[in-house]
């Protein structure tokens, strides 16, 4: 059957009918709201390329972990910025560092709210690279018991989810065994399992002073022209006990996302980045394209490939535009 007993456009004659027959819907409980918590008082600094976003002192930062709750949103995901960073990265896994001092606050003040945090030691070096370093290199294995300190210290501290950023081979497993022997049984891992390598984490480095001091970080994040590449670091990452996998852009993978999708029975996270931010917003400051709607795209297109959750900076202004 084709024209004229066929029309498509009957089904989109007005909002209500196109409502009822949307195949995607986009929901605030699919939100994760990152927030960079910064060592300091008084702290609530706009990141120069991400406007709306902040670096805030922790009594900022549970305004604004109270703030995403109030909203609805079900998650926030915590970065830090240490006071001091060295060559090993110390306050990662200090019980007193940032991040601990954050989640402890977040924790006490909105308990519902489900916190995961960031382990990755690239905001804590002094090198900016996600690992410690031997000669030029990232030394994986050297790296992976510091990763799992931090996770287990992050538990301590009360995150609910820890979530590995780093790409270095085998950080699941060693996380999942740590978290298990310090009586982490119920914490679970997000992992960034496709976390590639590319020009899209730009504001962010900006935003967490984490950009790499020499070299880049092609040896461990991954080559953008790959996806069967990135099948095999999903498969390994739910080996070693991954419960939620990410990919990482959002924008420019969607095929990576719905390949994921469709290959495994986890849940799905996709995370929006600081540079898709970015480009929204600073296109729209411009008056060239309706950032609002372009974001709201942007969001039910990543849920459309497949994500089960969306990290995304423009979090709340896609909670109040959901809001009825
Ligand atoms: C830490 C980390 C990064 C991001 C999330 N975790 C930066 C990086 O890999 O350089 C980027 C997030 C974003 O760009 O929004 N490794």
């Amino acid at each position: 059957m084709g024209f004229p007993e066929c029309r498509p456009r009957r089904l989109r004659r007005n909002e209500t009918i196109r409502r009822m027959v949307r195949e995607t819907r986009l929901s605030v409980d699919d939100l994760v709201y990152p927030l960079f918590a910064i060592a300091g008082k008084g702290i609530r600094r706009e990141v120069p390329s991400m406007p709306g976003v902040f670096n805030l002192s922790v009594e900022n930062l549970v305004k604004e972990a109270r703030e995403a709750a109030r909203l609805g949103i079900p998650a926030v995901l915590l970065f830090g910025i240490p006071a001091r960073k060295d060559p090993l990265g110390k306050d990662a896994y200090s019980d007193r560092g940032i991040v601990q001092t954050a989640v402890r606050a977040i924790k006490d003040a909105v308990p519902d709210l489900i916190v995961i945090t960031d382990v990755c030691l690239c905001e804590y070096t002094s090198h900016g690279h996600c690992g410690v370093l031997k000669g030029r290199e990232v030394d994986n294995d050297a790296t992976l018991e510091l990763l799992a300190a931090s996770a287990v210290s992050h538990a301590r501290a009360g995150a609910d989810v820890v979530a590995p950023s780093d790409m270095m081979d085998g950080r699941v497993g060693v996380i999942r065994m740590a978290l298990d022997a310090e009586g982490g049984q119920g914490v679970s891992i997000l992992s960034y399992a496709a976390k590639y390598a590319g020009a899209f984490y730009g504001p962010f480095r900006e935003a967490a002073g984490s950009a790499p001091s020499f070299g880049d970080r092609r040896s461990y994040q991954m080559d953008p022209p790959n996806v069967r590449e990135a099948m095999r670091e999903v498969a390994l990452d739910i080996s070693e006990g991954a419960d939620i996998v990410m990919v990482k852009p959002a924008l420019s993978y969607l095929d990576v996302v719905c390949r994921v999708r469709d290959a495994f029975d986890v849940p799905v996270a996709a995370y929006s980045v600081s540079g898709e931010y970015a480009m929204v917003k600073a296109a729209s400051k411009l008056g060239w394209i309706d950032g609002d709607r372009a974001m709201m795209e942007i969001l039910v297109s990543i849920r459309r490939a497949g994500a089960d959750l969306i990290v995304t900076y423009a979090a709340k202004d896609a909670a109040r535009a959901l809001g009825r």
